[in-house]
């Protein structure tokens, strides 16, 4: 059992800080073994009643306490505070403390990567480094000066402009850093090391020069070209869409192998993942290329919803990052497809976030209770939390939305924020009452509509009906009705669109659902139409609609938004599925509808789509997706029926996805997106020629292409096909590609992942052997992700095999990573607290091995908490 149950915290309880910090002087005397930190903060008494300062601080040496240059003895030191007493109105705190980066592997605060010193303070790791104020509410200017050996590390970075610099005794030297931007504890970042460089410049539209720079390890310098391209193009967006300009006169990112996360916004000192940096066309996919502009953009973007207007309390995290995320996906959106971004943003929805709202740690976008921080990055904060943003942009419209960004700037910049805040800048801005709209910051769940429609012939009328129900969630018994923006469109037989309209007057497209139970009247509609419902995915909900086969198929070939034609397929695919469910169950064999084959055969043959979209509109839902519809989980059937659609469309199809095959190569390689939609294409009729009987042909293809390919991405389309459709050829490629990479961790990660993922029957005893492979390491979070995460997120049939031989090895390596670290351990437990979603028998070994976790050993609060709501459930 943990030693003390972590308390949690609660939104409603937030007080405003009792002294604030307004100057900060920071002096590193760096090393890996022993850093001494010097904080010299300029404290200011805002609460008269107050006269003790409580500082926050985790694993830290404290070596001396100064009040105003004076030596104070009045402070205690208690488990993770500080308590300073008797202290005065307004003074200077000198605080000495020593701290040992080369022990932290739990990579928050100062910690090794690779040899280099780096930090990561969010949200609250600042505390590692010094006793200090780490709330995001407190916002104060650093200056840090950092001192270290010139030859391990010549290079000393921290947010701001450098100032000053200068050479010591000893192959020692210093370099200061002023930010004149007042910022909270979360955002300070500080790097040592030696890196390749690459340069450039930004001219801002009034004319800045802002200088550009990205540090890698050296040797890496030929994958920096397109994260610099990413970043030039993020902030001549921002400039663009959202008139937003950057402030200082220098931007630097930094890659770094050890990252818990994606990446971080500190300012003007972006720290990244390599993952999120690293390209060339040898070792990165174009979803790689795809996935760099879109975190470049993510961070860059942070510098004003973010950093110049910040979070008050971290209950109120997706003021930030939900809005932050909308920002990215309409960065990508601009840049690239808009469709194929929306669905794949959907596609998130649907998997991991609907899973989640459907879990133990189901929470609204901005919680109202947490233990552990750190267990709050989820996809709903983030993603939901882009939805709700994307539906605000929707009911106000562009140019409203952007009249209420600029009043949020107007009213808040330079200050910390709340949720409230950014709603009421939006409503007061665009005249709209926003107030029921509110409830989705405080409402978790996945809303279901159910829709039903009749027409009357007489009147030529057309009514919709809508009741919206939200499922109770377990952090949340009763649900309240939202308002949803539920965008429509109405098309007679041959696909010509019907005018909304009623009684004389032309009707919006975005229907405004906030009551349980609505009519929607249309007249004039000559005869009874097909409806597209939920046009670019308008909210984030459950749609139910009793659609025919031939309205699904109709509306693949007439609906206008492409994210409708996506979504038609996607129902269609649901309901075979659903069908072939209940066929395995009953020990039948696979049937499948021959005019759906001839439906998805029109798609693939269709001239006039991006074949980017063709190739997500041709593949099923993934097993995760198709498992939130379902009440209990059968992860064996769910497989099986996937499975067999996929090997039935290869075989009916065989013809057509040859000759696609053969009319959609590239030569050469360029990130563009003629051509990466022509790869995507080719590439998904590759992984279904490998699911031909014909087994020669397939062999053939995959060989070859493997062979031939000068790019990434069709290196591992090739090697994917052959794993997935587990062709004998599989083992030889796949030991030709470890010796080509085993020394490159990132390339590796595509390998790992693919061995987590595979079909075979014993996809486990190989990812247990693989634990040993000279690539990997269980101290490197991306290793982590792509062997281990895998296996237990994306491998639901081996993960879950009913001998509980999967859940013991979570058990094992959680074990294990519980203390080296804590956040990453906490990601890697969500498939097992989701217990409640399968049958008796899973569901009690998998209780059983969260049983087990509770009684480890200096359990961290990130599984504690999570563990602790699973079993209460
Ligand atoms: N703010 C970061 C982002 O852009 C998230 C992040 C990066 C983070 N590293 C972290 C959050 C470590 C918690 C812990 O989304
Ligand atoms: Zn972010």
């Amino acid at each position: 059992m943990s030693q003390h149950s972590p308390k949690a915290k609660y939104r409603l309880d937030y007080t405003a800080p009792n002294y604030t910090i307004t100057d900060i002087d920071l002096d590193f005397q760096l090393s890996a073994e022993v850093t001494t930190v010097t904080a010299r903060s300029q404290v200011i008494r805002q609460n008269a009643q107050a006269n003790t300062l409580v500082l926050e601080g985790e694993a830290l040496t404290l070596i001396s306490v100064n009040i105003d240059e004076q030596p104070w003895s009045n402070f205690e030191v208690k488990p993770q505070q500080l308590w300073i007493h008797d202290v005065p109105d307004n003074f200077t705190l000198t605080i000495v403390n020593e701290i040992k980066p080369i022990d932290n592997t739990a990579l928050e605060g100062l910690y090794v990567s690779e040899g280099a010193l780096c930090t990561q303070c969010e949200a609250e790791g600042f505390r590692h480094i010094t006793y200090y104020l780490d709330r995001p509410d407190v916002l104060a200017r650093f200056r840090t000066r950092i001192t270290a050996n010139k030859e391990k590390y010549p290079f000393l970075l921290s947010n701001g402009n450098r100032i000053a610099e200068g050479d010591l005794a000893n192959n020692q030297h210093w370099v200061e850093w002023y930010d004149p931007f007042p910022k909270p504890s979360y955002l300070f970042a500080l790097v040592a090391g030696d890196f390749d460089i690459l340069k450039d410049k930004f001219i801002t539209r009034s004319q800045r020069e802002i200088t550009l720079e990205i540090y890698v390890d050296r040797g890496n310098l030929d994958r920096t070209q397109w994260a610099m391209e990413s970043l030039k193009n993020a902030m001549r967006w921002d400039e663009q869409r959202f008139n937003l300009e950057y402030d200082l006169d220098i931007f630097m990112i930094v890659a770094v192998d050890f990252f818990n996360m994606g990446a971080m916004e500190n300012k003007g000192l972006n720290i990244f993942n390599s993952k999120f940096v690293l390209a060339k066309a040898e070792t990165a996919t174009d979803d790689d290329y795809l996935g760099i502009e879109s975190v470049i953009g993510h961070e860059y973007f942070h510098n004003w919803t973010g950093n110049r207007v910040t979070c008050r309390d971290w209950f109120q995290l997706s003021l930030k990052e939900g809005l932050t995320v909308f920002r990215d996906q309409e960065f990508s959106a601009d840049l690239g497809s808009r469709a194929v971004n929306r669905i794949n943003n959907v596609k998130i929805i649907r998997g991991p976030q609907f899973t989640e709202d459907a879990s133990p740690m189901s929470h609204p976008i901005r919680p109202d209770q947490v233990i552990e921080m750190n267990n709050f990055y989820t996809v709903t904060v983030y993603e939901k939390g882009s939805e709700v943003i994307r539906m605000l942009h929707t009911l106000l419209g562009e140019t409203q939305f952007q009249a209420g960004m600029r009043y949020y700037f107007e009213c808040h910049d330079g200050t910390a924020a709340t949720c409230d805040d950014f709603i009421q800048a939006m409503a007061d801005a665009s005249q709209i009452d926003l107030t029921q709209f509110k409830r989705w910051y405080s409402q978790s769940g996945t809303p279901e509509l159910f829709v039903t429609t009749t027409y009357n012939e007489c009147d030529q009328t057309y009514q919709l009906t809508v009741k919206q129900l939200t499922p109770s969630t377990v952090d949340q018994k009763e649900k309240q009705p939202l308002h949803i923006p539920l965008d429509i469109e109405l098309y007679d037989q041959h696909g010509q669109i019907i005018p909304l309209q009623y009684q004389g007057r032309s009707l919006h497209s975005v229907l405004d659902v906030n009551a349980s139970e609505q009519t929607f009247t249309f007249d004039c509609v000559p005869n009874n139409p097909v409806i597209a419902l939920l046009r670019e995915f308008s909210a984030p909900v459950k749609l139910h609609y009793n659609y025919s086969t031939e309205d699904l198929i109709f509306l693949m070939q007439h609906a206008t938004n492409d994210f409708n034609r996506y979504d038609a397929a996607q129902m269609l695919f649901n309901q075979n599925i659903q069908e072939n469910v209940a066929r395995f169950n009953m020990s039948k064999s696979i049937a499948l509808s021959e005019e759906m084959i001839d439906a998805f055969r029109g798609i693939l043959l269709s001239t006039q789509l991006d074949p980017a979209l063709i190739a997500l509109i041709v593949m099923p839902p993934s097993e995760n997706e198709i498992a939130n519809q379902f009440e209990v989980v059968n992860p064996d059937a769910i497989h099986w029926a996937r499975q067999q659609i996929i090997l039935q469309m290869a075989n009916l199809m065989a013809d057509e996805w040859l000759a696609i095959y053969h009319t959609h190569q590239t030569h050469d390689y360029h990130i563009e997106h003629h051509d990466i939609a022509k790869r995507a294409l080719k590439n998904a009729s590759l992984f279904y020629i490998a699911h031909l009987t014909d087994n020669q042909c397939a062999q053939r293809l995959v060989k070859a292409q493997y062979a031939q390919a000068n790019n990434m991405t069709d290196t591992i389309a090739a090697l994917g096909a052959a794993v997935r459709a587990q062709l004998s050829c599989r083992h030889e490629l796949m030991r030709d590609f470890e010796q080509q990479w085993h020394q490159d961790g990132l390339v590796m990660d595509k390998w790992f992942m693919l061995q987590a993922t595979n079909p075979a029957k014993d996809a486990l005893q190989q990812v247990k052997q693989l634990l040993t492979h000279r690539s990997f390491s269980l101290a490197n979070p991306n290793r982590i992700r792509s062997l281990i995460g895998a296996f237990v997120s994306n491998n639901p049939v081996a993960f879950h095999a009913s001998n509980g031989q999967g859940y013991h090895f979570l058990v094992e390596i959680l074990t294990e990573l519980n203390q080296k670290n804590p956040q990453v351990a906490a990601r890697l437990i969500d498939p097992l607290i989701r217990y409640k979603r399968y049958d008796l028998a899973r569901q009690q070994r998998m209780k059983a091995a969260l049983e087990q976790l509770l009684t480890l050993p200096h359990l961290s609060n990130d599984l504690y908490e999570k563990i602790t709501k699973a079993l209460a459930d």
